[in-house]
């Protein structure tokens, strides 16, 4: 039997944070989470996406606006509530933004981390699932992809955070051997929870494909821009490893689970499907399960976007017993429902019944 856990989340009322709160909910653990609002719909009364997931989960969320660079707010919460693990979301995550303001990134990931792990340390809390991102690779050398793969030779500072992190995770885990940690490596992350309830809502400008195409279909972007058509694919356009968000809040659960029985110290585990899907591809299917035309159009690839990319996920099969369980066609049905069911994302303005810092 799993052993259950107090968990404070990080970025909870983000995109993969909301529905992986719903995975560890429904697995009996109770979650504490935290989101300062850079990149998510809420306010000082909380978050609607966490609220739904309330309502499907039927359980208590214990919330609080909070920002990681805070770090007296992060330890008063550390105080409140005894935290076994923490699963870290909370950064920002829009590479061409990272290309433009690199000490906001710096600055809001790096140091986020940093008082994190200094707030935890002091509250005897050595244990954290942390959101790392296929992004540490840079252009494959081979694939699949696989751990062992070299990282680090990355072309933006978005990836450089993750990469850093993760360095310094290295360090950290050497020098004391309390740390108990699992960085996942996320492929691309899209779908949303198969309810309808939750899905992806940035409150920044996004670019993700999925969004994006959505925002086509329903009428309110005229064109979907792909970025490259020569590329060395079998269709021209990149090739990624999307992966369902249910899923990958399925293997946090796992990871949890790994981390509650065993002392790994620090372990780096791939989370994608292992298939390769190409831009065209993904579009293809979009439209025939939500029986609509995306107009495209092609303009010239984007500097430093890669050609194609797909896990090896067979460690984490091994070692977190994990697997994916959803196909490109459920990835894309699951967000149209989110989309259709909820056109204009979550409302803006709205009574949550969240506990919101500590109280109901
Ligand atoms: N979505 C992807 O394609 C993808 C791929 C690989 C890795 N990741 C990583 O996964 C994590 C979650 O990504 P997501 O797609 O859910 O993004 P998201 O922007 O929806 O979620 C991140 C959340 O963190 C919050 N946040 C940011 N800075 C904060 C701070 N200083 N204090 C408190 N909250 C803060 C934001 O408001 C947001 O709600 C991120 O670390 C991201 O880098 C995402």
């Amino acid at each position: 039997m799993p052993k259950l856990k107090t968990v404070l989340v990080t970025g909870g009322a983000g995109y993969i944070g909301s529905h992986c709160v719903v995975d560890l909910l429904q697995a009996g653990h109770e979650v504490v989470a935290i989101d300062n609002f850079a990149n998510a719909v809420g306010d000082e009364e909380g978050s609607p996406a966490l609220r739904r997931a309330e309502t499907i989960t039927g359980k208590n969320i214990t919330f609080y606006k909070a920002d990681v660079l805070d770090k007296a707010q992060i330890m008063k919460i550390f105080d409140r509530h005894s935290i076994d693990c923490v699963i870290h979301f909370a950064a920002l995550k829009a590479v061409g933004e990272s290309m433009q303001q690199p000490l906001l990134y710096y600055q809001n990931n790096l140091l986020g981390m940093l008082n994190l792990l200094e707030v935890m340390r002091s509250h005897n809390c050595y244990q954290m699932v942390f959101s790392s991102s296929c992004t540490v690779y840079g252009e494959p050398e081979y694939l699949p992809i696989t751990e062992t793969h070299p990282t680090g030779k990355i072309t933006n500072v978005y990836g450089r955070t993750k990469y850093f992190i993760e360095e310094m995770l290295k360090d950290l885990s050497a020098a004391d051997e309390k740390w108990n940690i699992i960085s996942l490596r996320y492929f691309n992350p899209v779908g949303a929870h198969p309810s309808g309830m939750i899905g992806e809502d940035p409150t920044k400008e996004f670019t993700n494909l999925m969004p994006f195409m959505a925002q086509v279909a329903l009428g309110k972007k005229p064109v979907l821009t792909v970025f490259g058509s020569d590329y060395n694919t079998p269709d021209g356009t990149g090739v990624r490893d999307y992966i369902h968000v249910m899923d990958l809040a399925s293997g946090h659960v796992a990871a949890l689970n790994l981390l509650s029985n065993n002392h790994i110290r620090l372990k780096v585990y791939n989370l994608g499907t292992g298939k390769g899907v190409s831009v065209k591809e993904l579009v293809n299917v979009f439209e025939k399960v939500t029986n609509t035309k995306i107009p495209l159009k092609y303009v010239e690839r984007r500097l430093g976007d890669i050609t194609a990319m797909w896990a090896d996920a067979t460690l984490a099969k091994e070692e977190l017993g994990w697997t994916t369980r959803y196909s490109v066609e459920e990835m894309c049905t699951d967000f149209w429902r989110w989309q259709t069911m909820n056109p204009d994302g979550y409302p803006k303005k709205s009574k949550t019944s969240v506990i919101v810092n500590g109280k109901s």
